[in-house]
């Protein structure tokens, strides 16, 4: 059975802590998993535009021996001349892996459903696993074990990053806190698996309103844009409903006293996130950033591993 990664909980949390410890080991070994050597060949398809995903996907799959192929926005016959599952059965025939960022998370199962190579999301409208696991490495850096950590993600929580912070924190066994104004919560369906997993791994989902409630003792600090790719026309309505939710410093003190700040970027230092926050001591946004890299180079080679 050809394995994907569409949703955080596609990995089981043996299966994630794999990824991480391989993540970790990549990152002070950068070559020592050639899985791509040939080069093998490795599509990524966007939808939406990217910095982080475009270069570490591209310096990752060279670092694994293998060549990428951007594809960016209209470049292919995908979507507007050819089907989805037509794509997938092509592409099969010629790469590795699929990397693809989009809108619609269901155009990734139907990708998934037709492919014989591992589909990779790369940014859903409803979810995006693989900065989770970039996330998650950089909590293990600073803090160690990831278990009984609690974590706040704060703003839009529902956007793909409050979803896959849910269900990739409560893979790691973690406290997942997610604060956001009443009308913006997580799906239910998404929290309903969150607290399955949860249960399991002895983490724990809650869902607040109040932001200050949510932050008291947290461990890590996390936001995020509050205009998503494709909400631009949103934008002047949504800066005034998430204005509470902005991670000043003054929310920070109510954290723990060692806390992290994270972010997967873009930000916007006028909105959900204070310059002296983001650019201060506590916060770890570049070696998140940087980890994108190593995350998914040990989620390619794991994935072709199961091949
Ligand atoms: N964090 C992230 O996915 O960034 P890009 O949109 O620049 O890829
Ligand atoms: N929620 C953001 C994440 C960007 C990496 C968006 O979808 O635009």
């Amino acid at each position: 059975m050809t394995r994907h990664f569409l949703r955080d909980d596609d990995l089981s949390p043996a299966e994630q802590r794999d990824v991480l410890e391989l993540a970790a080991r990549l990152k002070r070994e950068p070559f020592a998993e050639r899985p791509l050597e040939g080069p093998r060949s490795v599509s990524v398809f966007f939808d939406k535009t990217s910095t982080r995903t475009r270069f570490s996907f591209a310096a990752g799959i060279a670092e694994l021996g293998g060549s990428p192929i951007i594809v960016n926005p209209g470049e292919a016959q995908l979507g507007a001349k050819e089907s989805i599952g037509d794509t997938a059965k092509v592409l099969s025939r010629m790469v590795s892996l699929i990397v693809w960022r989009t809108f619609a998370h269901d155009g990734l199962e139907e990708m998934a459903a037709h492919a014989t190579v591992p589909v990779i999301n790369s940014l859903s409208d409803d979810f995006h696993p693989c900065q989770i696991l970039a996330d998650l490495q950089t909590i293990r850096e600073r803090k160690g074990e990831l278990a009984g950590l609690t974590a706040t993600y704060l703003g839009d929580a529902a956007n793909n990053m409050g979803h896959s912070y849910l269900l990739g924190f409560a893979t790691a066994g973690m406290r997942i806190r997610i604060a956001g104004p009443e009308g913006h919560h997580p799906r239910p369906d998404i929290v309903a698996d969150a607290e399955r997993i949860a249960a399991e791994t002895g983490g724990s989902v809650e869902i607040f309103t109040n932001p200050a409630l949510a932050v008291a003792g947290a461990d890590a600090v996390i936001t995020d844009t509050w205009v998503s790719m494709g909400q631009e026309a949103e934008k002047a309505a949504r800066i005034e409903t998430f204005a509470p939710y902005r991670v000043t410093s003054e929310l920070m003190e109510l954290a723990a006293r060692d806390a992290i700040f994270l972010h997967c970027l873009p930000a916007y230092r006028e909105y959900e996130v204070a310059p002296e926050v983001i650019d201060g001591a506590q916060s770890v946004v570049w070696d998140e950033a940087e980890n994108r890299v190593h995350a998914q180079k040990a989620l390619m080679t794991w994935l072709l591993a199961q091949a």
